[in-house]
């Protein structure tokens, strides 16, 4: 239920990301566990210091992940269901820390790519990260 505008604006922002998608995502990471400390203790196993290999790997990991949801826009339910199954099941995480990882992904998409970041790609990538949660978080119960 995306508009050829909002993809077009998704997929424009991508291919700026592609390529790049650890240091993103670890930068990422980075901004959601200093502004929102708490949603650090999911990640107690992990070195969470600035620049550090898990936040590569990982930040790698969920950017990755991110990019293919892009790819399969109309059909997030079943691109996403594994990942959906292990966030609802077995990490358990509070729904309410999607939005704010889908925050700081935005924050630093805007920090690199202030050009392509436009209100309208903003709006388009607010919809899609929103998308993205929803998903991930419909097999809680
Ligand atoms: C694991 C994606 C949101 C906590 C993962 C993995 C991916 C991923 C791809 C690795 C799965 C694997 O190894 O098979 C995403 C995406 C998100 C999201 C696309 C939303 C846009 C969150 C949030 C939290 C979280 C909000 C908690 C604040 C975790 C944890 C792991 C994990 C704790 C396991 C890490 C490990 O021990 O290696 N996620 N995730 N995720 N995710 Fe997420």
């Amino acid at each position: 239920i995306f508009t050829a505008a909002e993809k077009a604006s998704i997929a424009s922002i991508w291919s700026k990301v592609a390529g790049h998608e650890s240091a993103i995502g670890a930068e990422a990471l980075e901004r959601l566990f200093l502004s929102f400390p708490q949603s650090k203790t999911y990640f107690s196993h992990f070195d969470v210091s600035h620049g550090s290999k898990d936040l590569q790997s990982h930040g790698g990991k969920v950017l990755k992940a991110i990019g293919s949801a892009a790819q399969h826009l109309n059909d997030l339910d079943f691109a996403l269901s594994s990942l959906s199954e292990l966030h609802a099941r077995k990490l358990r995480v509070d729904p309410g820390n999607f939005r704010l990882l889908s925050h700081a992904i935005q924050v630093t998409l805007a920090v690199h790519f202030p050009n392509q970041f436009t209100a309208e790609a903003q709006a388009a990538w607010d919809k899609f990260l929103s998308a993205v949660s929803s998903t991930l978080v419909s097999q809680y119960r």
